[in-house]
């Protein structure tokens, strides 16, 4: 199939680049660069530098060529930046995410495949989370994901569009070639493994007074490669729905850093902060609506065997990929 990769120069979509072009789609990428990387973007798919809310290049890009599906991975995605500046998060997650749906009605482009997130149930009490626990995000960057899928809801129903809402909880690992590179990095695994290499001091942990078994607030991690997967399956897909993607497992901050210490094999030294704000206690999914409807399976569940190959790549890249002076140039 045709597929248009919106944010395939970052972490989860130069990852899910790579596994549609392993199993013989033919991909183009559209990323604006200025969180993405351009040495993350498969050779094998053509690159276009550029923003999804320039309505004149989505028009000149779908008028070359007729995609089957758009797998819409281009956000904003901090948390706390969200809470300070709520306007850049609806101009791009929701405004600019407008106009790339737009620019697929007018072309006729059937299907989308959306970056949801767990940060659309908020704070919920019971765990595991399915697709119907209650939504009610409790910051910006929840609330704009919440609102897209809203906006894709109505777009099926008003214009036939098929959309695909996956709602991943918190995706870690990486490839031999692709790993996780933000700036700044707010992701746990990635700061834990940055002070095992001893570019970070210590690791924060924001809270320790937690309703959880050693205080510390627990995840559900889920490898891109198994995110990337879902997404590929989620293409056979004719109608409109979401699903959770996780491992049904959750893991503490304290266990995430014992893990990263056995797997390294060094001590990892840790500092006690204030909670983060809006930070939930636990965050685990349900994931059998993806496994049942699409036989969707995780293949790299165990949290060693994430963190292993997150501590490989960066061994291989601690300086993460290196083309700043590219990026900066590029816009
Ligand atoms: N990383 C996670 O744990 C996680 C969890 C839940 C949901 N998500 C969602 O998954 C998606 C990908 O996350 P990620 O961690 O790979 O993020 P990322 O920042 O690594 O990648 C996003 C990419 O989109 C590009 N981009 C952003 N706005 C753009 C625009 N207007 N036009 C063109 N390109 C644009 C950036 O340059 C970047 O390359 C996001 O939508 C995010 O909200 C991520």
């Amino acid at each position: 199939m045709k597929i248009l990769v919106t944010g395939g120069a970052g972490y989860i979509g130069s990852v899910t680049t790579q596994e549609l072009l392993n199993q013989g789609h033919e991909v183009t990428v559209l990323d604006h660069l200025k969180e993405g990387h351009p040495e993350a973007v498969d050779k094998r798919a053509d690159f276009i530098q550029g923003d999804i809310a320039d309505a004149t290049l989505l028009k000149k890009t779908f008028s070359k060529k007729s995609f089957d599906a758009v797998m819409h991975f281009a956000a904003s995605c901090l948390v706390p930046e969200s809470v300070s500046n709520p306007s850049l998060y609806y101009q791009n997650n929701v405004t600019a995410g407008l106009c790339l749906l737009e620019a697929m009605r007018e072309n006729q482009i059937p299907k989308i495949i959306f970056s949801s997130s767990c940060a659309i149930y908020g704070n919920p009490e019971k765990m595991p989370i399915t697709e119907e626990t209650h939504r009610s995000p409790t910051h910006p960057y929840g609330e704009t994901k919440w609102a897209f899928e809203n906006i894709l809801k109505w777009y099926s129903q008003a214009y036939g569009l098929k959309a695909v809402s996956l709602r991943y909880f918190n995706a870690a690992g990486a490839t031999e070639k692709l790993g996780e590179v933000h700036d700044p990095e707010t992701h746990l695994i990635p700061n834990v493994l940055k002070a095992a290499l001893g570019h970070l001091p210590h690791v924060e942990i924001y809270g320790n007074d937690y309703p959880t078994p050693d205080g510390t607030c627990v995840r559900d991690y889920i490898h891109i490669l198994d995110i990337a997967q879902a997404h590929i399956l989620t293409l056979k897909l004719e109608q409109t729905t979401a699903f959770n993607l996780g491992n049904g497992h959750g893991y503490s901050v304290k266990e995430v850093i014992q893990t990263t210490e056995r797997v390294c094999r060094i001590k990892i030294p840790t500092k006690i902060s204030p909670r983060r704000w809006g930070d939930p206690p636990s965050l685990i999914a349900n994931s059998q609506k993806i496994e049942k409807e699409l036989g969707w399976r995780p293949r790299y569940p165990a949290l060693e065997g994430i963190i292993t190959s997150a501590w490989k790549w960066l061994q291989n890249h601690p300086e993460g990929y290196s083309t700043k002076t590219q990026k900066t140039e590029a816009h």
